[in-house]
Order: C-alpha cells, then sequence, then structure tokens
C-alpha cells in the first residue's frame, strides 16, 4: 500500500501547498496584469469539506506534516476560519500536532488574526514589498500599506508567531528599499525574507536579466552596514537564513535577529524540494513549474475512494520534475517551460 508520496528522484513530500482561492484583492504588477484574471467560478472551487479530505489524506496516510494556506489571497474566503479548523485538527502518523500556516497579503487580517488563531493557525507569512507608501501602491497597484500594516501588527497581538514578511526583490531602487524593510523587521520582530522574483506571472514581466539574486540583496545589505553571517538553510525551507548582529545602519539602530533569501532563481533548492501542491480547484501540483496537473476534484466529486484519491496522488508524485528549469542558462530566456497557470491560480 501507499503511504508515502515519494518521487523517482527519491524525494519525499512531508510539506501540502493548499491554494483556497485564485482571487486576490491587490494586482501586484509581477503576478498579474492591472484587470486581474478570469477567476474560477466559485463552484469550482474545493469545498471546506473536499479540503478537509485531501488534507485529511495527505497527513493521515500520506506523511504530510505541514500544510500552507495559500491563494490568490486566501483571506476572500469567507470561510478560511473552517478551512484552518478542519486542518489544525489532524494529527501527523508521528502523533504530533500538523504544522499550519497561512501565507497572505496581509488586507483583512486585522480583523481576522484573532478567529484564525482560534480555529488553530499557527503562523502567518505576510507580503510586504516595501513600507515606502508610494512605491507599495505602484507595486500593488493599490493605496493599502496601512492596512497590512495593521494586519501584520493584529497577527502578532494575536501569538501567530514568528510573522515572516515576504518580499519579492523586484528590480529597482533596491539600495533604499531593501535596508528600510529589514531595519524596520528587526524592530518589530518580523522575520524578513527577500524572494528571488520567479517567471511566475504575465509572461512579459519577468527577464532574466532583471532578477535581483541574492547575492545583489546581501551586497545591498552589506553596503548599508548590517553585518551578517550565515546559518544556512533549516530542514528543507526554502530560505537560506542569514544572522543579522545588533548595529546601527542607514535606517537607525537595531537588535539582532535574523534574514532570509529565498533564492529559487540564482541557486534553486529543488533538489531537496519536499512540497507537493493543490490549486483551489482541486488539481495536483508536484511543482510550481510543472506543466501536468491531475485532476483530484472531479475523481472526488464522482465518488472515487481514498484509495483511489491516494493513488493517484502518489502516480502524480512520482512523475514530479527534477528541477523547474529557471535556472537554465540565462541568455536563453524563453529556453525553459513555464507552466499552464500563473502564481496566484497555481498558489504561492
Ligand atoms: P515557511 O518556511 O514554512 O514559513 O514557509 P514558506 O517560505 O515555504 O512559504 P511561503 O508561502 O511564505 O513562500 C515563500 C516563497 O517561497 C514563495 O513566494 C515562493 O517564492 C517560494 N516557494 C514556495 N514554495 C516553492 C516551491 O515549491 N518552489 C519554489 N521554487 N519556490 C517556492
Ligand atoms: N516570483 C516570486 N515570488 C512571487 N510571489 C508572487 N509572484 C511571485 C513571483 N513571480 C510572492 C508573493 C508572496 C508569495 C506567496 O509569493 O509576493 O509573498
Ligand atoms: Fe495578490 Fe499575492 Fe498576486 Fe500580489 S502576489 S496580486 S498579493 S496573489
Amino acid at each position: 500500500p501507499v503511504t508515502r508520496l515519494v518521487d523517482r528522484y527519491g524525494r519525499t513530500a512531508r510539506d501540502l501547498r493548499l491554494s483556497v482561492t485564485d482571487r486576490c484583492n491587490l494586482r501586484c504588477t509581477y503576478c498579474m496584469p492591472a484587470q486581474g484574471m478570469d477567476w474560477l467560478a466559485t463552484p469550482e472551487l474545493l469545498t471546506v469539506a473536499e479540503i478537509a479530505r485531501l488534507a485529511r489524506l495527505a497527513v493521515e496516510r500520506l506523511g504530510i506534516e505541514r500544510i500552507r494556506i495559500t491563494g490568490g489571497e486566501p483571506l476572500l474566503r469567507r470561510d478560511l476560519e473552517e478551512v484552518v479548523a478542519a486542518v489544525a485538527g489532524l494529527r501527523t502518523r508521528s502523533g504530533g500536532a500538523v504544522d499550519v500556516g497561512l501565507t497572505t497579503n496581509g488586507l483583512g487580517l486585522d480583523k481576522r488574526a484573532a478567529s484564525l488563531r482560534a480555529a488553530g493557525l499557527g503562523r502567518v507569512n505576510v507580503s510586504l514589498d516595501s513600507l515606502e507608501p508610494a512605491e507599495y501602491t505602484a507595486i500593488t497597484r493599490r493605496d493599502r500599506l496601512e492596512d497590512v500594516l495593521r494586519g501584520i501588527v493584529a497577527a502578532q497581538e494575536a501569538g501567530l508567531s514568528p510573522v515572516k514578511i515576504n518580499a519579492v526583490a523586484v528590480a529597482g531602487a533596491l539600495e533604499e528599499r531593501a535596508p528600510r524593510l529589514l531595519a524596520e523587521s528587526l524592530r518589530r520582530g518580523w522575520q524578513l525574507r527577500f524572494i528571488e522574483h520567479m517567471p511566475l506571472g504575465p509572461h512579459e514581466t519577468w527577464r532574466p536579466q532583471e532578477v535581483v539574486g541574492r547575492d545583489e540583496v546581501l551586497r545591498v545589505l552589506a553596503e548599508a552596514g548590517f553585518r551578517l553571517t550565515e546559518i544556512g538553510r533549516a530542514n528543507r525551507r526554502p530560505a537560506t537564513l542569514w544572522r543579522v548582529s545588533a548595529g546601527r545602519g542607514a535606517h537607525g539602530s537595531h537588535p539582532e535577529g535574523v534574514v532570509g533569501v529565498i533564492s529559487s532563481v540564482t541557486v534553486p533548492f529543488c533538489s531537496d524540494c519536499d512540497r507537493t501542491r493543490v490549486t483551489a480547484d482541486g488539481r495536483l501540483m508536484t511543482c510550481l513549474f510543472s506543466s501536468r496537473e491531475t485532476d483530484l476534484r472531479g475523481p472526488m466529486r464522482s465518488g472515487a475512494s481514498d484509495e483511489e484519491i491516494i493513488e493517484l496522488w502518489a502516480a502524480a508524485t512520482w512523475g514530479k520534475p527534477l528541477a523547474h528549469g529557471s535556472d537554465e542558462p540565462w541568455d536563453a530566456p524563453d529556453g525553459f517551460e513555464r507552466p499552464a497557470r500563473t502564481m496566484s491560480a497555481i498558489g504561492g
């Protein structure tokens, strides 16, 4: 019988990313066009019961230990607390609680942090690319910086910790933006991670020669006066971490802390990837960049047994690609396969 999700390269999935909606209330330029996308109709979305079933099979039968709820923007689902409650009650095969996290843009989090915590949510990762209001508005096409900051504070007050901040290292004015984000994160007790821009948005928005890589981020931070010591990657997490010593830089004094870089493009971590993902409409994707999707919703809705679902999941996992291809030679910018969907439709 199938008891684990292994692929032919020997990787085992222990981390499930569940997208619960493809909709979003921001329009980050690297993610979607100004007019938004063709959203899925509500009946296309997995119901709470369907999400709960997949999560239960993943945790109890397939050895998944961590679940991250993503979107689109997951807070746009009014029944998100029910989703959280359904997955947070699961026990891993070793008897521990599942680690349940949420990745959000933070809009509306101020009103729901406490109810999500009560439903069993462990922690949140909040997207925040800039602390400069005009720049935030230019990147997200919405004037909502204050709402996000309120959401982060509410999350901290609700005990959703540590709060991690995701900042895509978009090109331009990094010398201003990155040190300011780090200084503020250290002062406020957020764990900041810079993310290299991946080719997962509208096709014309990604150019390999414009990717701000990990080395450039580190150089900019060091030049701004931050003293960094590499810690490394923790337990197959995507972020490589650096310890930041207490000090004073261009953006004032700060306590010590940690900063991460998710270097998906320049130093990919595909070789020890432990992820499996399900889209909001119930398609299994073994990799963010996979062009192959496996429908789990159809079989669920036509009466498939737990065993049949597990078999489908395991069979698809066996065919997981070795790597994503965006690390291919950069003089061939279009030489790799882009997935059929963009990030917001896959789940970030
Ligand atoms: P924790 O480490 O558990 O806090 O979460 P995380 O960093 O895995 O999750 P989060 O949703 O905050 O993801 C942050 C970023 O990691 C995403 O925006 C992606 O850029 C990157 N990422 C997440 N999953 C994958 C993946 O499967 N492949 C690649 N290449 N990048 C990923
Ligand atoms: N490359 C890298 N990160 C991206 N995100 C969205 N699109 C991309 C992309 N093309 C980030 C969001 C969010 C996280 C889930 O993914 O900003 O923080
Ligand atoms: Fe929304 Fe996230 Fe895409 Fe921004 S990156 S538009 S917050 S889904």
